[in-house]
């Protein structure tokens, strides 16, 4: 089974294709290196001894994806990582995410509605959820309106795999990863460290390697036991192992609806304060931080019920929160050796 992986070099992306060919699956990758690297193929190889097919490719071309279906007659199913993911930069540059996260996913179910059957997971983020009311959130939860462009592109994502699934023989799950982390335990593949992080891990390890001068905790008078945010963290490795069995779902037509929906965290919200003392545990070092301001946007707590995923998909995340920081600062040293 050929299974197309966009977006297949980039942080989730790649360590799901590490999970999908240790199933035994063929993987060909489409992304245009926007915000990977060509190199993250020798990790996959090196954790695999399999190198996935790869084709740099801008999935705005309409012609480039038409060209790249007629070539590739054999792909049973599509995940679909490919898009612009930066919550800050979305605002300053709607248009940017709303060709790069709308239009692409277009072109793709508009290939995929040719073929006789198709198997589409898609990329979606418990950003939709806003700030759910109720913890931990269900996949009942109100869509709330989004903070966000980047937020805004999952949503209607969301909804145009809907309506295309009910009148299509495209069969769809929509997965909303709550707040991936870490990297593969052998520390050949992680998260690229492209740019300042707007993200809370890897900007720790950066700063317990002496990258950064020190953390910022965005707000400690949030109404939480510590006064900072609260998040549901889950490995990366998790996750991608997540996609795999939704992937399989699908082809051996185990869905019970053309379209599902499931969250993928861990069920235990951390806050950025037990992030912190995480991190100090697993590296034996103090982490320089002060508190500032609160960051426009921040919801305030958001984790997952995870029953659904357990229950019906199959799927629980294995690791802890020590475990996933350990993962995570393994490879930041490897990065930087
Ligand atoms: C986590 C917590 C910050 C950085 C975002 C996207 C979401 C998904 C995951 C793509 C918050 C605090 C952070 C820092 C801090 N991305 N923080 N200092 O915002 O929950 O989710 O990334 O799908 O869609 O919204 O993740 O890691 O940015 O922040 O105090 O330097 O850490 O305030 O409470 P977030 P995050």
């Amino acid at each position: 089974m050929k299974i197309l992986v966009t977006g297949g070099l980039g942080f989730i992306g790649s360590h799901t294709v590490v999970e999908l060919q240790n199933q035994g699956f063929d993987v060909v990758i489409i992304d245009d290196l926007s915000n990977s690297s060509e190199d993250v193929l020798k990790g996959i190889t090196a954790i695999t001894n399999k190198t996935p097919e790869f084709e740099k490719l801008d999935l705005r071309e309409k012609a480039k994806v038409q060209e790249f279906f007629k070539k590739h007659q054999d792909i049973s199913g599509v995940i679909h990582f490919a898009a612009s993911k930066a919550v800050g930069e979305s605002v300053g540059n709607p248009l940017l995410y709303y060709e790069n996260n709308i239009n692409t996913l277009v072109y793709l179910l508009q290939e995929l509605q040719q073929k006789s059957e198709a198997s589409f997971i898609f990329s979606s983020s418990c950003t939709v959820y806003g700030q759910a009311e109720v913890m931990p959130i269900t996949e009942n939860a109100s869509i709330q309106t989004a903070m966000s462009p980047y937020g805004n592109t999952k949503q209607i994502g969301e909804e145009i795999i809907t309506d295309t699934a009910k009148v299509t023989n495209i069969n769809a799950i929509l997965l909303r990863y709550f707040n991936p982390i870490g990297a593969h335990p052998s520390a050949e593949i992680g998260e690229l460290p492209l740019g300042v992080p707007q993200n809370l891990v890897p900007f720790i390890t950066q700063t317990g390697f002496g990258l950064r001068q020190e953390l910022s905790v965005f707000g400690g008078d949030y109404p939480t036991p510590d006064g900072t945010c609260i998040r549901d963290y889950i490995h990366v490795v998790d996750l991608a192992k997540a996609h795999v069995i939704a992937m399989q779902r699908l082809l051996e037509k185990k869905n019970l609806e053309k379209i599902e929906i499931f969250n993928l965290g861990t069920g235990t919200g951390s806050s950025v304060l037990e992030v912190i003392h995480s991190f100090e545990k697993v590296s034996g070092q103090k982490l320089p931080y002060k508190i500032v301001p609160r960051r426009e946007g921040d919801v305030i707590s958001a984790y997952a019920n995870t029953d659904k995923a357990n229950n019906v998909l199959g799927w629980t995340a294995q690791s802890t929160l020590d475990q996933a920081i350990e993962s995570a600062w393994k490879w930041e040293q490897k990065v930087r050796s």
